[in-house]
């Protein structure tokens, strides 16, 4: 075992399990470092599709158990490359996330993580490489195409109004109209009923401006517009990065949610605590590469850390 309180997705319930900062709760049973073949879990399903796909795309990274049949990655990258200029920032990524599953996507700053989410939301277009949803090639042109696969993207800087309250923030773009007028209670009543579905707590009023919330107030309204608009990929750039302890719980609870709803969850974080109390894989950038992409109950905290940091860890990573 790595020292990980190793744990089965699929019996995830949010509440059930140990998140940093929360109570220490009861370690779920103990799961096989390699070769559980007698566990035929979804994360260990996924795993299969990724070691045939890694072998192709790559070949050099990632460590993957064949087990049982294949899952269909939500997600599923291959040879994406994007400069700016002359500045290759990604190049050769391959990354997939699956239904059900947290993907912690970490890397150190400027390794990239931003640019691959910005690729994944429609924002930039690759410049090279094949992007899959659901198994179908697509071709996004716009934000807008993205939002319309079912794909929400939280970014880095959460693109909020600041001046309009919560329902207006979760309907922009979106608003239900009932005849020529807005349906105002029919979007408060969804909005209340999204947040309570996502055990929101501590807002007051629906009609709140967002400029009265805390930072983790914000950050749960952008991801309630995610679980509102029925999406199948969510992710999220950095959502704890400013938050206190409670309110870092809250939204990891909160990540952890949606995938236990059946939601593919991409997560940035460089909080390696968060990382690995809530994902079910890490995928590691390292200037630009994909250096890893591993299942997280195989691997320990330093090497991640030493993924991040120098591209390769033992076997893993970058080849020398
Ligand atoms: N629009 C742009 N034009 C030119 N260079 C860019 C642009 N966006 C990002 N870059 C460069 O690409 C590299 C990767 O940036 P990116 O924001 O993706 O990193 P990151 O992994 O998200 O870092 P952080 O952890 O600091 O958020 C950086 O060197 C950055 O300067
Ligand atoms: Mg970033």
């Amino acid at each position: 075992m790595n020292g990980r309180d190793a744990r089965e997705p699929m019996a995830r319930a949010t509440g059930s399990r140990a998140l940093p900062y929360g109570p220490a709760l009861p370690p779920g049973p103990a799961e096989p470092r390699s070769g559980g073949a007698a566990r035929v879990s979804r994360a260990a399903h996924a795993a299969d599709t990724l070691t045939a796909h890694d072998r192709s795309a790559r070949g050099d990274a990632a460590r993957w158990e064949p087990l049982g049949m294949a899952v269909t990655p939500v997600l599923d990258m291959r040879g994406i490359d994007k400069s700016f200029g002359s500045v290759k920032v990604l190049q050769d990524i391959a990354f997939s996330a699956y239904p059900g599953e947290v993907t912690a996507l970490v890397g150190d700053n400027g390794a990239g993580k931003t640019t691959l989410v910005k690729c994944i939301g429609g924002i930039h277009p690759p410049d090279a490489g094949e992007y899959r949803f659901e198994g179908r090639p697509v071709r996004l042109g716009s934000p807008r195409d993205a939002a319309a696969l079912g794909i929400e993207v939280v970014h880095q800087d959460l693109a909020l109004c600041e001046n309009l309250d919560i329902v207006q923030n979760l309907f922009l773009g979106r608003e239900r109209r009932r005849g020529i007028a807005l349906d105002e209670s029919g979007m408060e009543e969804l909005a209340r009923t999204t947040l309570s579905g996502l055990s929101v707590r501590t807002m007051g009023s629906v009609r709140q401006k967002i400029s009265t919330l805390s930072g983790g107030q914000r950050q749960t309204v952008a991801i309630a517009r995610a679980v509102l608009w029925d999406s199948k990929l969510v992710v999220l750039d950095e959502p704890a990065a400013a938050l206190g302890v409670a309110q870092t719980q809250q939204v990891l609870e909160i990540v952890r949610r949606l995938a236990d709803k059946g939601l593919a969850v991409v997560l940035i974080s460089h909080n390696m605590n968060d990382v690995f109390a809530v994902s079910d894989r890490i995928a590691a950038l390292y200037l630009g590469r994909m250096v890893a992409q591993v299942r997280t109950a195989d691997v320990t905290h330093r090497q991640v850390v030493e993924l991040i940091t120098s591209g390769v860890s033992g076997d893993l990573g970058l080849r020398r």
